[in-house]
């Protein structure tokens, strides 16, 4: 039988089997398996890696000392977004596969959020060792990049676009699209996977099969629009009591403002509007299911699920600070010079420090629509017991495909 030539291939990284003697030095000195080893450097490919710091300014007969911390600052961050954008994949493909109906598997979701939530960490913290370069002595080197700029990265688009930034709300750039900028074959990249559904999008239609929201079963949001109302006539009732003063009067403005507050919650044609504008982003299903998962999140069944939303707000708001830590060093290095892309810098990238940017800005926007405890509709015996019994298929638990 001949031998696979790509499993030679693949074990160029290995050395042969050393001899007996060779195994025995081996192993006195502490380190080394009898069955060959890979080595270190190979594995991790360090030599593409520490070789790709090519400072500019070196090859221009100038050499600038910091050049070469701004090439690495740059290449660790893109490392990380690619380590990001697998997180990202792996989860989505947990969505589309279905394997998120046996909610064990929401764990295995959870822990890469929390995953990705942790790298956002750094990635907003790491600045801090670029700012300790000066102005000047960016200055040194920064016509060396002509017209390279982050702006140019497809891995950030990625990671936008996956996570679901949507593309009528971004800032225009120079008046076209940042599409333009990417060339040859990342556009096609890009459009690819523009093609996929968003981190957003299968969130959504995982919201939207909530336990609890059947309209022929707990049916939990035509109880609570009730239970709303009466606790709101309640407190009118109550304020009515009141003898006439400034303090009725306040009291009663702002009941009536709770009172359109909540009428709009319940109105789907008001919500569809605000998706259409891009204030909301969730289906109204979805909504209604965060909204349950948020007021039950006690129960056995919505505590991994609002452990999930929690980080999804979390990723969220390290984008945000990621964007603003990035327009700070921008402002410090160039003030309100042009960006080398041709941007103009400062003032661009500020205006992407917005809600305009947030994906889950309907997870944020719940905390408005948070009411009184004993508002909150009742469960009942046998809806207390199904939100202790999580849904479970065997045969998807037990698959090797879904043991990675
Ligand atoms: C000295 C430090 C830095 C300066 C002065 C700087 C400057 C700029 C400027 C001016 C822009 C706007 C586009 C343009 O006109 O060029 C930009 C965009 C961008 N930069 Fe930086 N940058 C710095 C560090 C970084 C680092 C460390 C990263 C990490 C990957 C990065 C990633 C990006 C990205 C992704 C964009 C696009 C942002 C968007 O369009 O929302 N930048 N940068």
């Amino acid at each position: 039988m001949s031998r696979c030539p790509y499993f030679e291939k693949k074990h160029l990284l290995f050395k042969n089997k050393p001899s007996t003697e060779e195994s025995q030095d081996a192993s006195q000195a502490g380190g080394e398996g009898s069955k060959g080893r890979i080595i270190y450097g190979d594995y991790l490919q360090l030599d593409k890696i520490t070789t790709a710091q090519v400072l500019q300014s070196e090859l221009q007969g100038n050499k600038i000392h910091d050049e070469h911390l701004f090439i690495v600052t740059h290449q660790a961050y893109e490392l990380w977004f690619k380590q990001i954008l697998f997180e990202i994949d792996s989860v989505r493909e947990i969505f589309i596969s279905g394997h998120v109906r046996d909610e064990r598997n929401m764990l295995k979701v959870n822990t890469r959020i929390h995953r990705i939530v942790m790298i956002f960490r750094l990635l907003v913290d790491q600045f801090a060792v670029l700012e300790t370069m000066t102005a000047l002595d960016f200055f040194d080197f920064r016509k060396y990049l002509m017209s390279a700029s982050g702006f140019e990265s497809l891995q950030f688009r990625l990671l936008e676009n996956k996570i679901g930034v949507q593309d009528n709300l971004r800032v225009p750039y120079n008046r076209r699209h940042y599409k333009d900028y990417i060339k040859g074959d990342e556009t096609e990249t890009l459009l690819d996977a523009e093609q996929e559904p968003t981190l957003l999008k299968l969130v959504e239609e995982w919201l939207e099969r909530t336990p609890g929201l059947e309209v022929d079963g707990f049916n939990f949001w035509e109880r609570l629009e009730i239970n709303i109302f009466d606790g709101l006539n309640v407190e009118e009732k109550k304020i009515e009591k009141m003898p006439e003063s400034e303090e009725k009067e306040k009291l009663m403005a702002e009941l009536v403002k709770q009172r359109e507050h909540f009428t709009s919650l319940f109105d789907e044609k008001r919500h569809d509007h605000l998706v259409s504008k891009g204030e909301r982003r969730l289906s109204y299903k979805a909504l209604q299911g965060a909204l349950m998962i948020y007021f039950y999140r006690e129960e056995p069944r919505f505590q991994v699920p609002f452990q999930l939303l929690t980080s999804l707000m979390d990723m969220d708001n390290l984008m945000t600070k990621w964007r603003y830590n990035h327009v700070c060093i921008v402002h410090r290095m160039i003030g309100s010079k042009a960006g080398t892309g041709g941007s103009s810098g400062y003032h661009y990238l500020r205006s992407t420090v917005s809600d305009r940017y947030k994906v889950f800005v309907d997870l944020f926007n719940l905390a408005t629509f948070l009411v009184p405890r004993h508002w909150v509709p009742k469960l009942n015996p046998n809806v207390h017991t199904f939100l202790y019994m999580a849904e479970c298929c065997d045969s998807s638990y037990c698959s090797s495909e879904d043991s990675d």
